[in-house]
């Protein structure tokens, strides 16, 4: 249920009435919660309008202090791509050379996932590529849980907005939070996770291996490329 501009607007005064300078976070938390329409626009049909609800909403992402990767990182890396792709990869969360550009998958791992993107029949304008974490977590660890946690409401937006035909989650951080975060998939290798193909809110998820475990472990390059193959067969 949505706030009436008016109703907000005397609640604020009730608070200015009662002597108060700043808003209690309750407040601010439930106006937000019930009222995400004015964070973050809905996405449309048209293109402009997309565009301009990814840049809304990557500037929000720009600005986030929500967790504590905010103080470490050197750059946010938002998503970068085709907003109306029909294909989205999801990483895990930033490295070193992403930190440092602010772009996803630029490193070495992203040279892979480009060459991968190029041998499905695309470049890597055509798809929409970004990660779990939007932040570089210090010396590469994997994200924490309230990490992912946190950033998934971003993730979650990015989908609306491109509406892909088809997800391909890179890795186990990226096929956890898109599978509900179900803690009994955190230790799970991407081996067993892999090969099944899953729903997120009606979108076909295919989980594969994470371009960096593909560097250190060529063999499963062909499982990637089966991985690849369902992905397009799913694409309309
Ligand atoms: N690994 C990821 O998961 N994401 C990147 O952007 C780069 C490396
Ligand atoms: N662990 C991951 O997170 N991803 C892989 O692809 C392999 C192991």
């Amino acid at each position: 249920m949505g706030r009436e501009i008016e109703n907000i607007i005397e609640i604020l005064n009730f608070y200015k009435a009662l002597g108060f300078r700043e808003l209690p976070q309750s407040f601010i938390h439930s106006l937000f919660k019930t009222n995400s329409h004015i964070l973050f626009s809905e996405p449309r049909e048209n293109t402009k309008n997309e565009i301009l609800s990814i840049d809304f909403l990557n500037e929000k992402i720009k600005n986030c202090k929500k967790c504590p990767l905010s103080l470490s990182r050197k750059n946010v890396v938002c998503g970068e791509g085709n907003t109306n792709a029909k294909l989205m990869f999801v990483g895990e969360a930033p490295g070193v050379d992403e930190d440092i550009q602010g772009r996803p998958f630029v490193g070495e791992a992203g040279k892979l996932l480009t060459r991968l993107i190029e041998k499905m029949g695309f470049v890597r304008k055509d798809v929409y590529i970004t990660n779990t974490v939007k932040c570089h977590p210090p010396r590469n660890r994997e994200p924490f849980e309230n990490e992912i946690s946190e950033c998934f409401d971003y993730l979650k937006k990015e989908i609306e907005i491109v509406s892909p035909q088809v997800i391909i989650s890179l890795g186990k951080v990226a096929t956890y939070a898109l599978m509900g975060m179900n803690g009994k998939l955190r230790d799970l290798h991407i081996s067993k996770i892999r090969g099944k193909v899953f729903f997120y809110n009606q979108i076909p998820v295919v989980p594969t291996f994470h371009p960096a475990y593909l560097l250190r472990n060529r063999k499963d390059k062909w499982l990637t490329w089966e991985d690849a193959q369902e992905a397009l067969r799913r694409l309309k």
